[in-house]
């Protein structure tokens, strides 16, 4: 079996934890207890239960305030209140607050038992329906008590019935594909597709066969005919990411589909109809494109009919602790690691004082690296400072390089490897885009990773 389930036994009456644990502990649960409501938060963020039992009288804080203060931070926790005089109208009010369930003081074994292995059971399900989400949709949750995060959740709720089209623009890594995929997920073409097409990463020769398909015979090499994008998100959506990539020929082509809502296959006469709903990102300035000539102004109004700008993670630090509590929630879900790990508050705090240049994938990422590396259960401030980088400006490194190093090999070699670093980071470790965005062949990376023990 499985590892064991911890239940953290909340009352101020020694003898009551004492009897409950008794219970528990013979019932093979691990327990852990407070005697009051501050206890049990910290125990809450520090030892991560599986499930609570709380007493509603109790000194200083009472049960109904601790309830309420669990399911701010944890809503998904299941919370059993139990209570010395049984009051319905405390009960009710519990159960809207959200009390998976309420039990009278003493509780009868029975009904005990069977309303923790309930709770164990409901949350355990609210977990695997998230994994069964995630894996068919990607994960859309998105987390932030910022202001900017709030107003474009509002947004998203607002925009995704109707079929219009949104520009979403931002920085790398803050999430432009997450509120798309959210958009879709949201409206009535939820169960229709997704389909995304990264106007980047596709050649512009071949892009408009990526799109629109075409014809058996169309071009050399078109053995056979293909169904593009746009026909292949007929009834849902298509995200256009990375717009501001697209060549001029591409950009005059997808003008005209959005027009029209027709397409015609490359080398193909037909007009095709089809109903889909565009959503389009980038990180470009694209009023700047259009102004320097690298964008249509037309395509743009097209595209920008209501308009989603997530800031960088810098100019949204209180979401930092939160998007790392909750990427480190996601990893001991998936059992990746223990289900002790936790962060301390030094370590949020570190976190917090960073530059996120990569924004939030890169804060996922770092969260990543310290929960498999941190020696502790606990992840310390110091962890946070050995495993995730202190992102410096080039030229301070290159500053320091040049007062710490006499030798110019020295210098050539350490500057090599300091500039594969953070190109291979700046391409997600993806060897072959490295290579090509600075211009050397793969074997060539390889090779200097081996010489300089450059390890992602
Ligand atoms: N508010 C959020 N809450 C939870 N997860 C988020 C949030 N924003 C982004 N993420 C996660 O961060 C990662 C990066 O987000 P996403 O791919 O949507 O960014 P992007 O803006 O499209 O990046 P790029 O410009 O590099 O394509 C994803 O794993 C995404 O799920
Ligand atoms: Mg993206």
């Amino acid at each position: 079996m499985g590892k064991k389930e911890k239940i953290l036994i909340t009352d101020d009456e020694k003898s009551i934890r004492n009897a409950l644990r008794e219970i528990l502990e013979f019932e093979n649960y691990s327990v852990i207890e407070a005697e009051n409501g501050e206890q049990a938060l910290q125990a809450i963020e520090k030892e991560n239960p599986d499930l609570v039992m709380l007493d509603i009288k109790m000194r200083g804080m009472d049960g109904i305030e601790v309830l309420e203060k669990i399911k701010e931070s944890k809503p998904e926790l299941p919370v059993i209140m139990i209570s010395g005089h049984g009051n319905i109208k405390i009960a009710v009010e519990a159960t809207k607050i959200g009390a998976f369930d309420f039990l009278e003081k003493p509780p009868d074994l029975n009904r005990l038992l069977v309303s923790i292995r309930n709770g164990l059971k409901s949350s355990e399900l609210i977990k695997e329906n998230r994994q069964i989400r995630t894996e068919l949709h990607g994960n859309t949750d998105i987390i932030g008590n910022s202001p900017a995060i709030v107003n474009i959740k509002k947004l998203i709720e607002k925009v995704a019935m109707t079929s219009s089209r949104v520009l979403i623009t931002g920085d790398n890594g803050t999430g432009k594909e997450l509120v798309a995929r959210a958009i879709h997920n949201n409206s009535g073409r939820a169960s229709k597709k997704f389909v995304d097409v990264n106007c980047a990463a596709i050649p512009s020769e071949l892009l408009e066969s990526e799109l629109f398909g075409h014809e058996k015979g169309a071009f050399t090499g078109a053995s056979a005919q293909r169904i593009g994008k746009f026909e292949q998100a007929d009834g849902g959506t298509l995200f256009l990411d990375e717009i501001g990539d697209m060549s001029a020929e591409s950009q005059a082509k997808v003008l005209r589909a959005l027009q029209e809502n027709q397409i015609v296959r490359v080398g193909g006469n037909e007009r095709i109809t089809v109903d889909v709903r565009v959503l389009a990102a980038t990180n470009k300035d694209l009023p700047l494109e259009i102004e320097e000539g690298n964008f249509r102004e037309d395509l743009y109004h097209r595209l920008n009919v209501i308009p989603i700008h997530l800031p960088p993670l810098r100019e949204r630090q209180d979401d930092i602790a939160l998007l790392a509590e909750w990427f480190l929630a996601r990893l001991r879900e998936r059992e990746i690691i223990f289900s002790g790990k936790v962060f301390s508050n030094d370590a949020l705090n570190e976190l917090k004082k960073q530059d996120w240049p990569g924004n939030i994938r890169e804060l996922q990422n770092a969260v990543e690296r310290l929960a498999l590396l941190s020696p502790e259960d606990e992840i310390m401030a110091k962890d946070v400072q050995k495993f995730v980088q202190q992102k410096k400006k080039p030229t301070e490194l290159l500053g320091k390089l040049i007062d710490e190093t006499d030798s110019f090999h020295e210098y050539k070699e350490e500057a090599e490897r300091l500039f594969l670093i953070k190109k291979l980071e700046k391409f997600d470790w993806n060897i072959s885009a490295t290579a090509d965005a600075i211009n050397i062949q793969r074997s060539h990376i390889y090779n200097k990773m081996k010489k300089y023990d450059i390890e992602r």
